[in-house]
């Protein structure tokens, strides 16, 4: 069914007032009541005192629209389904109707009113965790609407339990749908909730019945709620048999704009895809900022403004990619002022600032982005004298981090000037900063430099657990990313296939063995090659020559590292893996806790 974005909404706002809901309006992208969060994220956000107990005016059946910022995939925007401002479609029942109501009336919009096919339609339910039970009756829902047992997938807290919004608030077990694209699978593990782009997820129901505290208990809640969401872009875009959200009729004239202001080809077209679209979201995001009725969003340092600066920000980097001239911020914004001030007319109202604010943004920008340039004249000047013919990573790094230049313009920029740069160096220097500044988070957030004896015994455990990989499954499995939280630790790392039970049970005995045997641990400073020399895993590479600390635990393990870890690996705990699953094509991901 084809079908565009305003028909959507009205269809929806429609269907539920017909089951006795009432339509209220969204509400502003600034949340009042919340200093947990930056943004509004959900239709529920606005909600949270109602789903508390509070009485709302309009009753104990909502629905809207309510226009929406995420951030937290924001360098995800490009691809196909990923953006940072989208609108969700809700509906609520504050202590009202539950599992059933909802669930068939799901069923009902999902195959009545979008025409999608019930064989099309997957769904995943919470199988239940931590004290909590598995949600059966949600699974006997689905089943009486006629949709076959392999069309639904019980899965864990992390896929199915949804909020709170901020850091405390109502929360609960939810069922996602998900309508199949009719792509094929990407492994034999892939199933709704997979991110290759197969199943893409449209709705989801919240049964929210627990409020979580600050101290991180769930309490249950006075009443039980239904929260549901259901985003525009993706739905019209399944509904018309798009590609991408980007594809779909909010976006088609952002993108013309963009097309009719491009006056340079790039030789690569997915990049210059992907550069369209991040401008094309970014753009629509700022203006929605700056449009918003709280009006208290500017382009600035820190929160919401920094996110602001920063969108606006990359959407001019990309546009000088293009070609597309000066003065582009004010064009775009037109264009989305124009498209949805029917449905927000606090854009139109909003007008004058959005435009003001952008020029302002973008003439400031252009002039740190010609600083830049400048820096690089200079430095491109000094290395000819010296004959040289490559810029090294620091320098490349400092051309990012001091005038916003990003490593892909220097790259252009050396290339038309007969120089390469130093990607490596570059890249190692951008990991030192983010390590620095995570530091500084992990202390801000925390109160303290996060080195708490849990997070340290979990990173050499991860020490640990690389090299056991490396012996039980061979030397290809290369770490890709590592996450650590004084709970548990996330491990990600190069392997083709889905590891057997046997081989998580020699890998987790290989590591406990390590850690029985009481090794020590000990930090030498060498240079990288030295390291090398002497078999040492190192993740990225630093500059020639430069001194780097080296972590040894006995002889069992080697690697390049800035630590810290335990002096002894005795006292660490036992050692278990809790999950194995794939991550992305090519690379597996372990979950695994230090136990007690
Ligand atoms: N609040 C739920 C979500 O955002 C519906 O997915």
């Amino acid at each position: 069914m084809k079908i565009t974005a305003d028909q959507l909404r009205d269809l929806y706002l429609d269907f539920f007032k017909s089951k006795g809901h009432a339509v209220i309006s969204g509400a502003s992208l600034i949340p009042e009541n919340d200093p947990t969060v930056l943004f509004t994220t959900a239709g529920m956000h606005p909600l949270v005192p109602y789903l508390m107990g509070q009485p709302h005016p309009a009753g104990h059946r909502l629905t809207d629209v309510q226009k929406c910022v995420r951030t937290g995939d924001i360098d995800a925007v490009g691809d196909s389904a990923h953006l940072t401002f989208f609108e969700m479609l809700g509906n609520w029942s504050l202590g009202d109707y539950f599992k059933k109501e909802a669930i068939s009336w799901s069923f009902e919009f999902l195959t009545t009113k979008l025409g999608f096919s019930p064989e099309s339609l997957y769904v995943t339910v919470f199988r239940g965790e931590d004290g909590i039970p598995a949600d059966e009756e949600a699974v006997e829902i689905w089943r009486s609407m006629g949709l076959p047992d392999d069309h639904i997938f019980r899965l864990p807290r992390e896929d199915n339990w949804w909020g709170p919004a901020g850091q405390t608030g109502p929360c609960g077990p939810d069922t996602e749908m998900f309508i199949d694209t009719g792509k094929p699978k990407c492994s034999e593990d892939c199933r709704p909730g997979c991110h290759c782009g197969k199943y893409i997820e449209i709705w989801n129901n919240v049964f929210m019945q627990y409020n979580k505290t600050a101290d991180g208990t769930l309490e249950p809640l006075k009443q039980h709620n239904v929260d549901t969401g259901m985003g525009v872009e993706r739905t019209i875009c399944m509904m018309n048999g798009l590609e991408t959200v980007y594809d779909t009729d909010v976006f088609q004239p952002i993108i013309a704009k963009i097309r009719e202001l491009r006056t340079v080809v790039p030789e690569n077209p997915e990049e210059a895809l992907r550069s369209e679209r991040i401008i094309a979201d970014h753009m629509r995001t700022s203006t929605f900022l700056l449009g918003d009725q709280n009006g208290s969003v500017v382009p600035g340092n820190v929160g919401a403004n920094y996110v602001l600066r920063r969108l606006i920000r990359s959407a001019v980097r990309h546009a000088r990619k293009l070609g597309i001239p000066q003065g582009f911020t004010a064009d775009i914004a037109n264009v989305v002022v124009d498209e949805y001030s029917h449905v927000y007319p606090e854009l139109r109202q909003n007008h004058a600032r959005i435009l003001q604010e952008l020029h302002q943004e973008e003439t400031r920008f252009g002039k740190t982005l010609d600083e830049g340039k400048r820096e690089f004249d200079k430095i491109a000047a000094i290395l000819k004298e010296h004959g040289q013919n490559q810029i090294n990573g620091r320098t490349a790094f400092k051309l990012y981090d001091t005038y916003g230049y990003p490593l892909e313009m220097t790259i252009e920029l050396a290339a038309e000037n007969g120089f390469t740069v130093d990607r490596e160096g570059y890249e190692a220097a951008f990991r030192k900063h983010q390590e620095l500044s995570r530091q500084g988070e992990g202390t801000f957030k925390a109160g303290l430099a996060d080195h708490s004896e849990a997070t340290v015994a979990m990173h050499t455990a991860t020490h640990l657990l690389h090299k056991a990989l490396k012996v039980v499954l061979g030397e290809h499995c290369n770490q890709k990313g590592s996450n650590i939280t004084p709970e548990r630790l996330r491990f990600d790392f190069t392997h083709p296939e889905k590891m057997t039970p046997e081989q998580i049970q020699k890998v987790e005995d290989l590591v406990n063995e390590q850690i029985q045997k009481d090794l020590p641990v000990k930090r030498e400073m060498m240079t990288l090659d030295e390291a090398r020399a002497q078999g040492a895993t190192a993740l990225f590479s630093s500059k020639y020559g430069e001194q780097v600390s080296v972590y040894s635990i006995g002889d069992f393990s080697k690697e390049v590292c800035g630590g810290p870890h335990v002096g002894h690996t005795g006292d660490m705990g036992h050692f278990k893996i809790l999950k194995e699953s794939s991550s992305s094509a090519g690379v597996r991901r372990i979950k695994a806790v230090l136990e007690h």
